[in-house]
């Protein structure tokens, strides 16, 4: 039996197959399992230069395992989302106290990109953090240089909300950009 191919993730649980950008390959969207673990460490030391120890992608795991997504093509992981849920200040209503989504990491292998697959890990990861994990809000930072990534945080209406001066360990400036999640389903 063949599974259904989706436009755009629907999901919040298991595996859905998406057929994402312009050249109609289908990829598969599920969370994170441990035995994930190696290839999202790699992926990770490949697409960024923020590169975090294993356990930090353990106990977002244990905590938030709903909201780590990760994509297969053919077969290969090739992309991963990690998020938490925090509470503080609001970003986008100022004084109130939030529960805020927090996109930790996110990066697609340089040969699987522009099929979709970081849209629709966001749009499952967003959903995740708000029906699982309450989440009002969403953030995240990005280097000011990273157009493809601020033009993607654009594409799912986040805007900037705050500079951060030399955030990253070279020096460079972080935007923080957010959207509410009231208005998101
Ligand atoms: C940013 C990144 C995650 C995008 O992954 P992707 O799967 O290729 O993105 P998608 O195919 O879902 O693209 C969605 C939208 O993002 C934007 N975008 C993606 N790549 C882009 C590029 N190279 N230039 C301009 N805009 C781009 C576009 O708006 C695109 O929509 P469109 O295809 O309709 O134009 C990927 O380039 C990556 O892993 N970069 C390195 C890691 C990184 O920067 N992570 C973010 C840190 S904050």
């Amino acid at each position: 039996m063949g599974e259904e191919v989706r436009d755009i993730t629907t999901k919040l649980s298991g595996r859905e197959y998406i057929r994402g950008g312009r050249d109609g390959r289908v990829f598969v969207l599920r969370e994170f399992e441990i035995t994930d673990l190696n290839s999202v460490v790699m992926i990770n030391r490949r697409v960024l230069p923020e590169n975090y120890p294993e356990f930090f992608f353990v106990e977002h795991y244990r905590s938030f395992p709903k909201a780590f997504i990760v994509a297969e093509l053919d077969g290969d992981v090739v992309g991963y989302m990690m998020n938490r849920v925090e509470f503080g200040w609001s970003y986008i209503w100022k004084g109130k106290p939030t529960r805020k989504g927090h996109v930790i990491s996110i990066g697609v292998l340089p040969e699987a990109r522009r099929l979709g697959i970081a849209y629709n890990m966001m749009i499952r990861g967003m959903r995740a953090m708000k029906r699982f994990y309450g989440a009002e809000e969403v953030y995240l930072e990005v280097r000011v240089s990273n157009t493809p990534a601020i033009n993607l945080y654009k594409k799912l209406d986040y805007r900037v909300v705050d500079l951060i001066k030399g955030y990253y360990h070279d020096g460079e400036d972080a935007y923080i950009m957010a959207r509410p999640l009231n208005n998101f389903e």
